[in-house]
């Protein structure tokens, strides 16, 4: 692409515009109905996931066209720059390597001419020899006791990436340890967790990657003197560790330096979960399954990398997201995890994508005129449909839904709840695909022995407009694998759509100026 040409002023854009109004007047119920061969037509496997993407406002062509504006906006060089390490966060001039983080071929990459591969093995065999100590009862608190409360304390990328991933791998636990998540500078919390725990056989883990995160620290600084009190020791340092790219800031908080596990800048908060920051759930699945978790994000990273943006799960994903936000005008997604234990996977994927993409500057830093990220939201999917689900099918705007489904249980549980479960997506995305027709309203209601007069008026109100897209993604089981897998594809799926807008995913200016505004508020509070 021409370095400074305006995105919608690629011929690749005007023809997906133009080609808009065919697709837009089409309805997907009759594309099922005269092609049975559709819903194998749009469906791609990698990395122990299978997307269903047949029941969106698609046809072949629109693929083709969509494919033809990754080219045009160079996303293979793209792709490229991100995993060899160049400087794409361009306002901070940082690389974003997250994937080096879970590269199981160790590539070397040099960051500011320091090879990072070694630097990754390193870390992860300190705290992989951190967790052994925790769990054959050789690590003890300052009184002797053993670990059997973790505690781990930080906010956005440093809290939402463990305590999802350790809420959504409890059926892997290896140990017996329990997990309580503190981030909120809301003393609520903090009481709860307070009284949940054993102050003599608690271990808390201060995550922030720049520890300078005001709710961190001032929870961290609470719970320090919390514990001297209550243990009678000023040497609380066993029941602490840090994990942060700024040691010297963690030293100076009072952390033994043995007690650092470090971060590097060229890893965004986000995308951190594959770091040290994934202690807590290193910590409850160990460190075999942690190798797992990994091994399926690269799993997800190779995908990505080599196929062919037509079978590329991420690169389809984010297509599809720009063909809504950008020409139907879509403004939100919703994810609809069919899993109870993938509950906290929407508040983690609102900051990976609203954080990343919810700018309105490209990287020419000129003003853009074109929708970026859109609002995420949902539920776990079952709850949800009580609730909003309403307004997918009867409102009027078009939220397209990510339903994510779990093709096997290996907890064990009652067939028959999972089997509803799975029904209750399936039939979510299939009500929202066909939707009800008046006439299929009115005889229902005539059947039911309504009166004429009456179910003429009625079926106005049961009419669902149908043509609402979903992709469906299933997962052969919740693993660590396939989680790790989860995960990489949807920080691809957001890198693809930067890429296309042209904007810098993994910078967040806009959260600073309420930081900036606070302290002169909270003195006037205080005074
Ligand atoms: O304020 C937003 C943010 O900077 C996020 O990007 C980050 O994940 C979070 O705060 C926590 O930051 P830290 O890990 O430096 O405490």
């Amino acid at each position: 692409m021409g370095a400074m040409k305006n995105l919608t002023e690629l011929p690749e854009w005007q023809a997906l515009g133009a080609h808009q109004p065919a697709i837009a007047q089409q309805h997907m119920r009759h594309w099922f109905a005269n092609d049975p061969a559709r819903a194998a037509q749009f469906n791609v496997s990698a990395a122990g996931i299978r997307l269903d993407y047949s029941r969106n406002r698609i046809d072949q062509h629109t693929i083709s066209l969509l494919c033809h504006l990754a080219q045009a906006v160079e996303l293979p060089q793209k792709i490229h720059a991100l995993i060899a390490g160049q400087l794409v966060n361009s306002t901070h001039k940082l690389p974003a390597l997250h994937t080096a983080l879970r590269d199981q071929a160790a590539t070397p990459i040099h960051v500011q001419g320091e090879n990072i591969a070694p630097l990754i093995a390193l870390t992860q065999q300190r705290i992989y020899d951190f967790v052994h100590a925790i769990h054959s009862q050789t690590w003890r608190g300052a009184t002797g006791k053993t670990i059997t409360h973790i505690v781990n304390i930080g906010i956005g990328g440093s809290h939402l990436g463990p305590m999802m991933s350790v809420h959504a791998l409890k059926e892997h636990a290896v140990s017996d340890l329990q997990f309580h998540f503190l981030s909120t500078i809301d003393h609520s919390l903090l009481n709860d967790i307070l009284h949940s725990i054993d102050a003599e056989k608690t271990l808390f883990i201060i995550s922030s990657k720049s520890f300078s995160t005001l709710e961190t620290l001032t929870n961290a600084r609470t719970i320090m003197n919390w514990l001297q009190q209550r243990l009678g020791k000023t040497d609380v340092s066993q029941h602490f560790i840090a994990i942060t790219a700024a040691k010297q800031k963690a030293l100076a908080f009072g952390i033994a330096e043995q007690h650092i596990f470090p971060l590097w800048d060229w890893v965004g908060g986000r995308y951190s979960i594959w770091s040290a920051i994934g202690l807590p759930l290193l910590l409850l699945i160990g460190q075999k399954q942690f190798s797992e978790f990994l091994s399926g994000a690269y799993a997800m990273d190779q995908h990505f990398q080599q196929a062919p943006f037509k079978e590329n799960m991420p690169i389809l994903m984010a297509l599809l997201s720009i063909w809504y936000i950008n020409f139907f005008a879509a403004t939100a997604q919703v994810i609809a995890p069919y899993s109870y234990r993938l509950r906290d996977l929407v508040p983690y994927l609102q900051q990976a994508e609203m954080e990343s993409n919810g700018k309105s500057t490209n990287l020419q830093h000129a003003a853009i005129s074109y929708m970026t990220g859109p609002i995420i939201f949902g539920a776990e999917g079952c709850n949800a449909q009580h609730s909003y689900h309403q307004l997918l099918h009867q409102g009027q705007r078009m939220v397209p839904v990510d339903f994510l489904l779990l093709e096997n249980n290996t907890e064990h549980l009652n067939k028959l709840h999972h089997d509803i479960l799975l029904a209750s997506g399936l039939s979510q995305a299939q009500a929202l695909m066909r939707g009800k027709t008046y006439d299929e309203a009115y005889q229902e209601l005539v059947a039911a022995d309504v009166t004429a007069d009456e179910a003429c008026q009625l079926a106005q109100h049961q009419v669902l407009p149908g043509n609402r897209p979903s992709n469906i993604l299933f997962l052969s089981a919740l693993t660590p694998k396939t989680m790790g897998a989860l995960l990489a594809l949807y920080e691809h799926k957001i890198f693809v759509e930067g890429a296309i807008w042209g904007i810098n995913s993994f910078d967040q200016w806009g959260v600073e100026l309420g930081k900036q505004l606070l302290p002169t508020i909270l003195q006037q509070i205080q005074a």
